[in-house]
């Protein structure tokens, strides 16, 4: 938990109080234990949150205008709710203006605020930053106008701002994990029903170990952009195939792949080989963790590393470099790259008592050959967004 204390002289200092409700939220960011690129073809996610949160605070105003202060940029903006358009310069305040716009076109009523927050989670490392602002945003504005959003409900007009303000094209399943994510638990995404299961992940032995690259996701939306388009190729092949039973990849086995691969195209038939194997992959994980079965999901996660760097090509050599260290390493029973690609993060699953020789040399080998010094956290599974005490 951030310094609250600080923030409160913070926000005394800088608004004057305007008598109305005020309150603390947060939201965490989020590391993709399995399941990577799978959300927008209607698949399966095993994300869990982590201990990393923007936390926010906020005040009613008697108008319609917002003020919001960002405490790591030391810049503030300010804006009329009824005049709700993307800025180009100062780019952080669309996701802010994007939520409020979203819950707007909902339908609910919403009053101004004067806000202020904070973040620890890395930006740009593919933890989902954007993601925890956008959903400490909607918990802020629904809580302080007395709203009743229900967290899916709210997950998913997180993700309509991103698509629809921000302009970038993500599925729900970062929204969705930094709303409901539980202490000690991965959440297991269907993200065609919007269903999840809390899968346990504490154990005394086991640990995940995140490593960031520190390479900045240059390509990513472009590229992300391109990988839908090519999962619409290969469904709308497999749908022409198959009948409309294929809405998405999900639909697709893994034996339906294998019989009609050879008449897709390249790339489309890597691409499709990742998504169906992928959730595969994680259905399978998911019934190893269930049996506590720690190495046979290690050994999926390097599975899926694979397909990524080879099938789907959204990995970077940096990535590809913390992977092969990290499972040279004693003690590790799986890593991969997780998130979007082309930069961010690994994730990491270790057996405890080898974390800090990993940190070490991890450290020093990655730097050695790249000239950049890794951050590495490690992390439990953490809880979702929440209401924080003030006192
Ligand atoms: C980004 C998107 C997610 C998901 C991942 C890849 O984080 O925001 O919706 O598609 O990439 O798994």
């Amino acid at each position: 938990m951030q310094d609250l204390n600080k923030l409160q002289k913070i926000f005394d200092e800088k608004f004057t109080d305007t008598g109305l409700t005020k309150g603390a939220f947060s939201a965490p960011g989020r590391v993709n234990l399995i399941g990577e690129h799978t959300d927008y073809n209607d698949g399966f996610v095993l994300p869990m949150a982590i201990e990393k949160e923007i936390v926010m605070l906020g005040q009613l105003r008697n108008d319609r205008r917002v003020r919001i202060f960002d405490l790591g940029y030391n810049t503030e903006i300010s804006f009329s709710l009824d005049k709700l358009i993307p800025l180009r310069k100062n780019t952080w305040a669309n996701y802010l203006m994007g939520v409020m716009d979203e819950i707007q076109k909902a339908g609910y009523p919403l009053q101004g605020a004067n806000l202020i927050f904070i973040s620890n989670i890395p930006k740009g490392a593919g933890l989902s930053s954007s993601a925890a602002l956008e959903v400490v945003t909607a918990l802020t504005m629904v809580k302080l106008n007395l709203l009743e959003i229900k967290p899916v409900e709210m997950a998913h007009l997180c993700q309509r701002a991103e698509n629809n303000f921000v302009g970038v094209a993500c599925g729900i399943m970062d929204q969705y994990v930094s709303c409901l994510g539980q202490k000690n638990y991965a959440l297991f995404i269907d993200c065609r029903f919007n269903d999840y299961d809390l899968i346990p992940f504490k154990d005394r032995n086991y640990q995940i170990v995140i490593c960031n690259s520190k390479i900045q996701r240059g390509l990513v939306d472009s590229e992300y952009n391109r990988r839908r388009e090519e999962c619409k190729r290969a469904t709308d092949f497999f749908t022409h195939r198959l009948g409309s039973k294929i809405r998405a990849l999900r639909d697709v086995t893994v034996e339906e792949f294998k019989q009609y691969q050879e008449y897709l195209p390249e790339p489309i038939a890597r691409r499709a080989r990742h998504v169906i194997s992928e959730n595969y992959r994680v259905q399978t994980g998911v019934q190893a963790l269930r049996k506590g079965n720690f190495s046979a999901f290690g050994q999926l996660m390097i599975e899926s590393h694979h397909s990524l760097k080879n099938d789907y090509e959204v990995s970077c050599t940096e990535l590809d470099l913390l992977v092969d260290l990290a499972l040279s390493e004693e003690g590790v029973l799986g890593a991969r790259m997780t998130g979007a690609g082309f930069g961010g993060c690994t994730v990491n699953l270790i057996e405890r008592s080898y974390i800090n020789c990993f940190k070490k040399s991890i450290q020093n080998e990655y730097k050695k050959i790249t000239g950049i010094s890794p951050d590495i956290y490690v992390t439990l599974p953490a809880e979702g967004a929440k209401v924080l005490e003030l006192r």
